[in-house]
């Protein structure tokens, strides 16, 4: 059993924990911006230095990528039988719009029991309780149950292209039993949960080219194309009246739902009108045949993510634009590949275009669904772990989120990843005034240190 000087301390640092926390929140580590490098550095800087006060057994460094660095913190102690992975990134998605925050992203602010600030969530706030409970272990026990290898990222947010390099490199090293993720949510308040599938990504770029620049719409409109209108009638082709993907072969290596797991789905509360009311958006509208819960952890989507072309400025401007740009991602699922997916888009696109305009595709990131082995025994430690934190036993549900690197540590460690999210739908992650719970972020660090002794037992 967990000392209860463990819990004590946990307890007794609850404030210094909070100020660790709003350190890293007042760092604006946006991976896309590259105005915010320096700022992704400091991030990096920061986290290294936590690491530096844990004391015997530990080691960490700063490893340069061809992006930004990867903060690699070891430890290691004779006599443990298990090791796992902790994954988390310290970039953030960019703020704005800015005006819709209550208070600037970059200034954590504590309102009804909740910090908040861009990265509250996702992920630096759940990040931390992985390391701020292996910190009161080395306090109070002055050493862990297990080895861990942390492994904290900065280019999460933008596709986290130079990581599977990294792993590759130290694929030798880094051989663990399992990897440990919260960068997730629980199902609901009260509704502690651990996530066993999480959905793949691609993302692209479509631009279609019509005249060479800018054209006066009244001299050459009617016999010249306008690619805006072009573009929104490829677009159009891609979904039909049941809201389902044309682009063929799409749905070909899809792996159906079993009837377990539609029963597993539909056993959890689930209300319509207030999912509805939660996104502001009037009706529903999913694919045919499957459930909101079905359409949003299990079926593929392609969504368009942004659309801009010709004139956008205050009052009218009578052109026949250039180019129309759209930006595309597809959501996949298991045995999905983004990559011949990625392709047959474009394939069927150019297929479609008028023979009037020329189209441009740029590929983006890419990364495969994942599916967590059920009878994983390291599910049931995680299970307890949760259970003695939160003061309830997790559910067991997916989420159409991704996390690339998730299959990369299936593919090239053969391990499985235990997704467990202490953040909430609800916690505005992408969007302004994006929060994270106190308590949430209180019982994933007491939840957490109890992990490192359970999964230290299977
Ligand atoms: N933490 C999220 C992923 C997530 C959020 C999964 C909520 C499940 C529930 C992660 O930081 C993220 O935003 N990932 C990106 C993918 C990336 C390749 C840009 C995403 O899902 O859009
Ligand atoms: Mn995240
Ligand atoms: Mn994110």
């Amino acid at each position: 059993m967990m000392s209860s000087t463990l819990t004590d301390e946990l307890k007794n640092r609850r404030p210094e924990n909070v100020k660790i926390l709003c350190q890293l929140l007042s760092i604006p580590s946006v991976s896309a911006d590259p105005q915010c490098a320096d700022s992704l550095h400091q991030a990096a800087a920061t986290l290294s230095e936590l690491f530096q006060i844990a004391g015997t057994g530990w080691s960490c460094e700063v490893v340069p990528t061809a992006g930004y660095p990867i903060v690699w913190a070891r430890y290691r102690a004779l006599g443990n039988r298990r090791r796992a992975i902790v994954y988390g990134h310290y970039d953030v998605q960019p703020a704005d719009p800015l005006d819709l925050w209550t208070t600037p992203p970059f200034e954590p602010t504590l309102r009804d029991g909740k910090i908040y600030a861009r990265g509250a969530t996702d992920d630096k706030g759940q990040m931390l309780t992985h390391i701020l409970s292996a910190l009161a272990w080395m306090k109070t026990a002055g050493q862990l149950p297990i080895d861990l290898d942390y492994i904290i990222e900065g280019e999460e947010e933008v596709g986290s292209e130079n990581l599977e390099r990294f792993l590759a490199e130290h694929r030798d090293e880094l051989k663990a039993d399992v990897a440990v993720i919260s960068d997730t949510s629980q199902y609901a308040p009260g509704w502690p949960a651990i996530t066993t599938g999480l959905r793949g990504i691609f993302a692209c770029e479509v631009r279609v080219h019509g005249p060479r620049k800018d054209l006066h719409s009244g001299v050459f409109g009617g016999a010249i194309p306008n690619p805006i209108r072009e573009l929104t009638r490829l677009l159009s082709l891609l979904h039909n009246e049941h809201n389902e993907v044309q682009v063929p072969g799409f749905y070909a290596d899809v792996v159906p739902l079993t009837d377990a797991d539609r029963a597993g789905f539909a056993e959890l509360p689930f209300d319509q009108d207030a999912f509805l009311a939660e996104t502001g958006a009037i009706g529903l509208r999913g694919e045919a045949g499957f459930t909101p819960l079905e359409q949003r952890w299990a079926r593929p989507t392609l969504e368009f993510n942004g659309i801009y072309g010709g004139y956008t400025g205050p009052g009218p401007k009578t052109i026949v634009p250039a180019s129309a740009t759209a930006k595309i991602t597809c959501r996949l699922v298991a045995n999905q590949n983004p990559d011949v997916l990625m392709k047959s888009l474009e394939v069927f696109l150019r297929s479609q275009l008028h023979p009037s305009c020329r189209l441009e595709f740029t590929a983006d990131h890419g990364c495969p669904a994942f599916l967590m082995d059920r009878q994983s025994p390291f599910l049931q430690a995680a299970s307890k772990a949760i259970e003695a934190g939160f003061g309830k036993a997790p559910v067991f549900i997916r989420e159409g989120g991704s996390i690339p690197v998730v299959a990369t540590f299936k593919r090239l460690l053969e391990i499985d990843t235990l997704l467990l999210g202490w953040g909430q739908n609800t916690d505005n992650l992408h969007s302004p005034d994006e929060h994270f719970s106190i308590e949430d972020f209180h019982r994933g660090t007491l939840a957490s240190a109890i992990l490192w002794e359970e999964l230290a037992k299977v």
